[in-house]
């Protein structure tokens, strides 16, 4: 029987898999709704011939070697996996695998709630309702900017800046994307969408979007100068990762109103926020949510647990980012 270790609690469709390929007694984790202690974390997965591990973990070379030699797979329930340190994964040949598809939409949706959020002001005006302030309605009461016939720009053009692009044409928007690599002619046709260089995007972006993963090259792309450049009316969202934003810089733009307003759901250091940026009324701030909908955390869970049932098989898990280890 293997030795299965979950970080944290996870979606029930998840233990299901798993339980129902190799009995629950396989399986062990530290089920509490929390990150799990680092020191707690090594004692755990001792052992370990698989690791089902959630983004709040780091997943490195400390961890890899406190589990042992036999461990054989770290699925990440996530699509992003930068809290894994892959090259360490790969010199120890353990595969690493992801959760990519099944959140693009939910993600899509997510980033369109905070599109119309921030633009329209429904943060503050949610608080100014509850906290008895709305006395009758008013011409010049939180006026926001319009959605409809706007440019929208995306920095990153994958399967999740497609989602949101598409999303585009029901408000008649025009979209611009900076991305490395340009897309087909059809698929720009389809979502009304042109390539542009970086600074252009900047410049005429009228809600801005980066839905690129975090990398080295992408670790604060925007930070003081990109704020400068854009439209003093941008809305400036994040649902991607945290560091591919200076959140510092962002705090600043928002309190001089050098940009219109933000909705932000990822964070530098989450889930702490820099307090600046908690104190700007015109950022709505959301706990990560992108992929937060039962039925998209329970096909993440299905699809971290079927790499570790693949991989402990001996077949390939359908989900590895390092195939090379294979
Ligand atoms: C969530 O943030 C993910 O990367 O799947």
């Amino acid at each position: 029987m293997p030795n299965i270790f979950i970080t944290r609690h996870i979606p029930q469709a998840g233990y299901d898999r798993l339980a129902a390929a190799f009995g629950p007694d396989a399986i062990s984790s530290f089920d509490e709704d929390r990150a799990t202690p680092r020191d707690v974390l090594f004692k755990c997965v001792a052992g370990a011939d698989a690791i089902f591990a959630i983004l709040t973990e780091k997943m490195d070379a400390e961890v890899f070697d406190a589990a042992g030699p036999q461990l054989k797979v770290v699925a990440n329930m996530a699509v992003g996996y930068d809290n894994v340190d892959v090259p360490a994964a790969t010199e120890r040949g353990i595969p690493i695998t992801n959760t990519p598809g099944v959140l693009t939409e939910t993600t899509a949706d997510l980033t369109w709630a905070l599109i119309l959020a921030a633009a329209r002001r429904t943060g503050e005006a949610e608080r100014f309702v509850r906290a008895g302030n709305w006395h009758s309605w008013s011409p010049t009461l939180l006026l926001g900017v319009d959605v409809y016939d706007k440019t929208l720009g995306i920095y990153g053009m994958g399967r999740i800046g497609k989602a949101v692009a598409r999303r585009a044409a029901g408000f008649g928007m025009k979209v611009l994307y900076h991305n490395r690599t340009r897309l087909s002619t059809e698929e720009e046709q389809a979502l009304n969408a042109t390539l542009v260089d970086f600074p252009t995007l900047l410049k005429e972006s009228d809600i801005l979007s980066p839905h690129c993963p975090l990398t080295p090259d992408t670790r604060h792309a925007f930070s003081t100068n990109e704020f400068t450049a854009m439209k003093d009316s941008v809305v400036f969202i994040n649902t991607t990762r945290g560091p591919v934003v200076d959140e510092a810089a962002l705090a600043q733009a928002l309190q001089n109103h050098s940009i219109f307003s933000a909705g932000i759901d990822v964070f530098e250091e989450e889930p702490t926020i820099h307090p600046e940026l908690l104190k700007c009324e015109n950022a709505v701030l959301l706990p990560h949510l992108g992929s937060a909908s039962e039925a998209t955390r329970g096909r993440m869970a299905t699809i971290a647990a079927d790499n570790i049932i693949a991989r402990l098989n001996g077949d390939t898990p359908p989900n590895c980012i390092n195939a090379e280890v294979l």
